[in-house]
């Protein structure tokens, strides 16, 4: 999305700065005048250049802590608004919604990118709302304005709902991944959220690659909100970059609004949200683990909900036959057996492994308590399996693009896989 835009601005200037010396060239051929009257064609083109700018565009919704209450909503603009602002309005029959919306002020940032440009990134929350309670919101400066777009606040206590899952897009987004988003949405377009584990792009750093996931994803991610975790590609590469040089790549933060309830330092990276029943918990593989470690095992201490599902981008149980066992397993293995964590979804290894129910590394039954570790792939990239662990996996594979979309529902959970095609590809049942 920002590529094209970003196009069209430099394109609108382009354009604007072609017309001005045509008519300035023409000018200077026949009749001198000091100060020509613009052409209606002029100004039109200013005004366009100008709106182009000011438009919001990577619009995207995140889950807040408490998402039956409150949403939040990120955007960017390429000139820097002077009222940034967000409207909110509950959906009911008639369509004067600007008439009656609330309007909330937003916080912006300026964003340094390479070739001297500035963008600038907003973001609002919305609080003070209704459960289960569809609204429509829209952003811009009070002048320029996106669409209204919809969404629906969660329920206040456990109630069924379902969320898909996605692993690493990273490579070809805009070619590829775009299809199996659109897949996903079509089947489940009722996912209450869409959950990513990191690696959305292969270089973090590069506007570019951001601007073809936000192309991917189109519409969806203004009506749909996201719940995200960083890769080991949005941080710099671990084998050049070291010490106080390594750390999240600075395009992350400004893109999100993510729950802030997290260890110190690793903001909108980790932290979690309670969703109707179930405790989502997003780690971050790429540092600070032990302090992840130690506040992991606060937070499950003191879970009420009936369903725990943890995420993080380096697989516990690596299966890339280029990958070597992970030294997270020896953190974090000991608290989700010591919680009983339902579920723990990964990325990273571009295979696709779904385990047997595990307690300590070892198969338990279906009525005992353990977990289940998934890998998956959303992009392309493909690498080959290893033998490593095969006899603890229920479901291997590779080459293949996939999505899974989890129903929960009371005392059971429903996983399926599917493929590009839509074709489902693996499932199972949890139930407690
Ligand atoms: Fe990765």
């Amino acid at each position: 999305m920002r590529k094209s835009n970003y196009t069209s601005g430099r394109y609108c200037r382009f354009c604007f700065g072609l017309l001005l010396l045509v008519l300035l060239s023409g000018c200077a051929g026949t009749i001198k005048q000091e100060k020509a009257a613009p052409l209606p064609s002029e100004i039109s083109a200013r005004a366009s250049c100008q709106r182009q700018d000011s438009l919001p565009e990577r619009i995207i919704l995140n889950l807040t802590e408490e998402p039956w209450s409150s949403q939040a909503v990120t955007w960017r603009t390429f000139s820097e608004v002077s009222n940034p602002q967000a409207q909110i309005v509950r959906v009911g029959e008639s369509s004067d919604l600007a008439g009656t919306a609330h309007t909330l002020h937003a916080d912006s940032q300026p964003v340094a990118l390479g070739d001297e440009q500035t963008v600038y990134h907003h973001g609002a929350v919305f609080t003070s709302l209704s459960p289960d309670t569809l609204y429509a919101y829209r952003v811009g400066d009070g002048e320029h304005w996106s669409e209204w777009n919809q969404f629906k606040t969660a329920h206040e206590s456990p109630s069924p709902f379902k969320f898909v899952y996605f692993g690493d897009p990273q490579e070809q987004v805009r070619s590829l991944c775009s299809r199996i988003f659109r897949t996903a949405y079509k089947t489940a377009p009722d996912a209450a959220f869409w959950h990513f584990v990191g690696d959305l792009v292969d270089n973090g750093d590069k506007d570019e690659e951001w601007a073809e996931l936000f192309d991917a994803f189109g519409w969806i991610p203004r009506t749909t909100p996201m719940i995200l975790l960083p890769g080991n590609h949005e941080y710099p590469d671990k084998r050049y970059v070291q010490g106080k040089d390594f750390k999240l790549f600075p395009l992350w933060r400004p893109h999100f609004t993510l729950p802030e309830n997290g260890p110190a330092g690793l903001e909108e990276t980790v932290y979690f949200i309670d969703y109707q029943g179930v405790r989502f918990v997003m780690l971050n593989g790429n540092e600070q683990l032990e302090k992840q470690a130690s506040w992991l095992e606060g937070i499950l201490s003191r879970n009420h909900e009936r369903w725990t599902i943890v995420a993080i981008h380096q697989p516990i149980y690596s299966t890339g036959k280029t990958r070597k066992d992970s030294p997270l397993k020896d953190l974090f293995l000991p608290v989700f057996d010591r919680h009983s964590v339902d579920l723990v979804l990964q990325g990273h290894d571009h295979t696709y492994s779904r385990s047997a129910k595990l307690k300590n590394g070892s198969r338990v039954t279906d009525t005992e308590e353990g977990t289940v570790y998934v890998i998956s792939v959303s992009g392309p990239k493909s690498y080959p399996l290893s033998s490593r662990h095969q006899d603890i996996m229920d479901k291997s594979g590779t080459d293949r693009q996939l999505f899974q979309v989890i129903s929960i529902e009371d005392n059971r959970l429903l996983y399926e896989c599917y493929d590009v095609r839509g074709v489902l590809y693996d499932s199972f049942v949890l139930k407690k």
